[in-house]
């Protein structure tokens, strides 16, 4: 017999040392090691000038992780930006579509639709008002 492992043998000892690593990057994904904040705000958050959301556009608000859209008529909708799949606060709009970071799941912020997997859940949706030009999001808002 030889001193050198068969591949069978190499294969399983390799599988083994990056077992521990893979499990590490299993529960870095969990619901409860993102960091993220509830899925919603708690109570009303003054997210700034109405006229900073574009019609037929979107605006991320990356620290009150919501994100506010105003179609062709101008009616406000607003969502969580907390992503549905893992709890990950979602940081990157392009257009109209939010892109979460660690999964790559995408949805529309006009809508909060899933419209790429794996989430499979739409955004939670949000209370939105314009009051004296400011925008108000959240409970009772
Ligand atoms: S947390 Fe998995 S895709 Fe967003």
């Amino acid at each position: 017999m030889s001193g050198r492992p068969s591949a069978s043998r190499r294969t399983v000892l390799r599988g083994a040392a990056l077992t521990p690593v893979a499990a590490l990057g299993l529960t870095a994904c969990g619901p409860d090691d993102t960091g993220a904040g509830p899925a919603r705000p708690t109570e009303p958050v003054d997210l700034g000038a109405e006229s900073e959301v574009p019609e037929g556009g979107a605006k991320l608000y990356r620290d009150h992780n919501v994100v506010v859209s105003r179609d062709a008529n101008g009616a406000l909708k607003a969502y969580s930006t907390i992503c549905t799949h893992g709890r990950c606060p979602i940081n990157k709009l392009e257009g109209t579509r939010l892109i979460c970071p660690c999964h790559g799941s995408e949805f529309d912020a006009t809508t909060g639709q899933v419209t790429r997997s794996p989430a499979s859940v739409p955004l939670e949706e949000l209370t939105i008002r314009a009051q004296g030009g400011k925008l108000v999001a959240g409970p009772d808002a």
